[in-house]
């Protein structure tokens, strides 16, 4: 169970969205700042970019996921996501699924099928 207070952190978080985010992600003890399309998110670690994803759109709405498109398991190579990890020179194709959460890390496309609407709600 996360030591967490997920209230704490999402003012208008359900009791609901919180125990299914739970039910999403493997344990972690910390929200890690990365950018999403230019924007800062807080994304569990210890969690797939995937998740991470699922997680900040149960937590705020930003974020949707058309599930049917996805295996999460690493085979269907759908999540191709255009990312840039601290350190690389550009940014490179990699699997959502399968990309672990670390600080500094940058979304700069998202693979079809995420919906990400920022901070224009
Ligand atoms: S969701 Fe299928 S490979 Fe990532």
């Amino acid at each position: 169970m996360p030591a967490l207070d997920l209230k704490a952190f999402f003012k208008n978080v359900s009791d609901e969205a919180i125990l299914d985010a739970n039910d999403i992600l493997r344990p972690y003890d910390q929200l890690v700042p990365i950018q999403c399309l230019g924007e800062t998110i807080h994304l569990p670690n210890n969690n797939s970019v995937w998740r991470g994803l699922q997680f900040w759109g149960l937590m705020t709405g930003e974020v949707r996921i058309d599930f049917s498109l996805f295996c999460i398991a690493g085979t269907c190579q759908r999540c191709k996501t255009y990312i840039k990890k601290p350190g690389m020179a550009s940014r490179e194709p990699m699997l959502a699924c399968q990309t672990t959460v670390e600080p500094g890390l940058e979304i700069m496309k998202l693979a079809q099928g995420f919906t990400y609407k920022g901070r224009q709600r």
